[in-house]
Formats: C-alpha cells, structure tokens, sequence
C-alpha cells in the first residue's frame, strides 16, 4: 500500500520552480522517505531545471527526483514522445545518472506521435509548446490514442515498462513524491480556458494515476514572488519595471526559449490555487529578483494593484494574507510559508 504521497505543485501559470523543489526535497529528504518520484500529467512541454553538482540538467519527461537517484515514474496520467525520451535518457546519461537502474513508465501513458507534433506545430491560437501535447490528449479521449506499453513492447523501451498497481499494491509502506507540471492557470478545467494545456495540473490529478485519496500528505505549492505566462494570450502590461523583471530572472523558457510575459504576484489566483489544491506548504521562489528590481508590487484579492516601500513590507503582507484569509476561507492547511532567495536550493 501506498504510505504516504508527498505533492509538488505549481498555483500560478508554470515556471514557479517546481523542478528545484523536487529536486531539493529528494535531495535532503532521508532515504527511504519517498521510494518513488512520479510526473503525473502533461509530457514534453515540460521543462524543469536543475543545477546539479555543478551541472546544468534540463529535464522535460522525467521526473528530477532520478538525478538523485530516486526510482522514477512517467505515470498513467502522462503522454510520451519516445524520440524524445531517448535524448532525455542520453542526456542523463552523460551525467553519470543510472536511468536504466530507475526509469519507469507506466504502460498506460500514451503515445505522441509524429502527426501529434505536426499538428501542433501549426498551431497560432494558443502557443503551446509545440510538442504534440493538445493532439495526444483528444485522441485519447476520443479512444483513438495509443498506450505506450502496446508500442514499447517490440523496442528497446521495453525495459521501462511497469505497471503502477502492481508496484504499488503489492506492498508495505511505500512513499511517493509526485511532481507537478504545467500550472493551476494552465489547467484544463481551472485554468484560463482555452489559453491552457490539455492536461490536468491540480493535485486531483495526482488521484487518476492510482492513488487513494488518504495517502496524500504534505502539498507544496509553488510560486514566484511575481507570476509569469508563456503563450498567445496579453499577460503583461506595458511596463519597464516587469521588463527587467524578464532580464534578471532569465523568465525565458527552458523548452521552447520564449521570452515568458511577466506579471506582479497576483493574490486572487494563488489564492484560488491554494484552496483548491489543499496546500500545506507555499514556497515562494525568486524574492531576490524582485529585490534586484527594487519594485514590490501585487495584485490583491481585489485586483488592486498595491506598490510597497520595502521587501519586508510586501513579504509580511502576503504572509498574513496566506496564514489568515486563505485559511480562513479555505481548509485551513497552510502551516508554512516559505521564502527563497538562492536560485539553485530552497
Ligand atoms: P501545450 O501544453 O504545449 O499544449 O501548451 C499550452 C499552453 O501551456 C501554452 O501557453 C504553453 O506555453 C503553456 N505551457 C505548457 N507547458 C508549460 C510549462 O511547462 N511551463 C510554462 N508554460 C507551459
Ligand atoms: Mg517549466
């Protein structure tokens, strides 16, 4: 049975620095704590960043807990470019990581085929990615998709195969850290329809890969002391500040390298986010860049944008804002907020 489920999850638009959570919670986590890491929704749109022994490791398919050797699953939930996929695994390779002795893909995730990425590739009106995410998603909700562990079994990828029931039934005490992709306004449902990814990206999502509700635990929701947004829509609003904002945060993407559009912290969204996904923990990521601006501004829940004088005055607002009116309104989980100043480590 499954033990305990630890969750990473993104309440703004993507790029909150998911990838760095998971990496530093299975780095520093005692060992045996999570037996598993586990992506659960979306595939190749994916782009998390890890600085690792000096290294520089982009991952997009695999989840970041294998960099420190943790069993790594692509879960039922997930679509999968293979082609792809194998550059990932070399990738990883080459800095040293055993992915043959810990990658896992469950056989139920489906394919992404080569007309899944043409399709996508001439698309205009939302600016996905392009990695094929939209059509896969649709042909299998419309039972014309193809699962993995059909077209696997004749390849080398075969070796990755499992099926999660039956690594997780079958015995004691297992614990997983599930890592999120995408963001809360990048959900299919919850998020800015139709400007969102084809896949689910709250913790609900984390329970269609198999796991009962009661083995959920801590939710570490993740965001940045301002929000930024990748794609077709208008986001950011004509100001010189939030275009340095852009520069000394390096807000360009790590799959496609798009400049990302960015925005002040807006309280109404992660507020939403947080009730909504339970969070137990908000870690707010990239206060130093907001220090290197100088500009400490949000919208608060009304919309309204609020200028502050100094870091602490911003920081202490929004702290008051999660422990109390987020709490007050929501479950009232939030036991810890968390601020991070160093770009590699929370
Ligand atoms: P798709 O997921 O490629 O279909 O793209 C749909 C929307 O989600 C586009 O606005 C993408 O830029 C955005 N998106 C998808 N994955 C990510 C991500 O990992 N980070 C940030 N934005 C993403
Ligand atoms: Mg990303």
């Amino acid at each position: 049975m499954i033990e305990n489920v630890d969750v990473v999850i993104d309440l703004q638009s993507g790029d909150t620095g998911k990838g760095k959570v998971a990496y530093s919670l299975t780095k520093n986590t005692p060992r045996g704590e999570y037996d598993y890491c586990l992506r659960f929704n979306g595939g190749g749109n994916a782009g998390h960043t890890i600085y690792h022994n000096g290294n520089k490791i982009v991952t997009h398919q695999i989840p970041v807990g294998i960099i420190n050797g943790i069993p790594s699953i692509i879960g039922p939930g997930c679509v999968v470019n293979l082609f792809k996929l194998e550059k990932e695994i070399n990738e990883l390779k080459s800095f040293g990581i055993p992915v043959d002795d810990l990658l896992l893909i469950d056989k139920r995730a489906h394919v992404v085929t080569g007309d899944h990425l043409t399709e996508d590739g001439r698309d205009t009106l939302i600016g996905t990615t392009r990695q094929g995410i939209g059509p896969a998603y649709r042909d299998k909700y419309s039972r014309n998709g193809i699962r993995v562990g059909v077209v696997a079994e004749l390849t080398e990828f075969s070796k990755y195969i499992t099926d999660v029931y039956e690594l997780w039934y079958g015995k004691k005490g297992i614990g997983i850290l599930a890592e999120g992709a995408q963001g809360f306004s990048l959900d299919i449902d919850w998020g800015d329809y139709p400007f969102v990814t084809a896949s689910h990206c709250t913790v609900g999502s984390v329970l269609l890969n198999g796991i009962a509700p009661q083995a959920l635990n801590n939710i570490f929701g993740v965001i940045k002391a301002y929000e930024t947004y990748v794609g077709a829509k208008d986001f950011e609003p004509d100001d010189p500040e939030l275009k340095k904002l852009r520069e000394l945060g390096q807000e360009f993407g790590a799959t496609t390298g798009r400049p990302r559009q960015c925005n002040w912290l807006n309280l109404q969204t992660v507020k939403q986010a947080a009730q909504i996904n339970g969070a137990t923990h908000i870690i707010i990521n990239k206060m130093d860049i907001l220090e290197e601006v100088g500009v400490y501004k949000l919208y608060d829940e009304k919309g309204t944008l609020r200028n502050f004088k100094t870091s602490r005055g911003f920081m202490e607002y929004v702290e008051r804002f999660l422990y109390d009116d987020v709490n007050l309104t929501g479950t009232g989980l939030i036991e810890q907020v968390i601020w991070s100043r160093s770009p590699h480590e929370i």
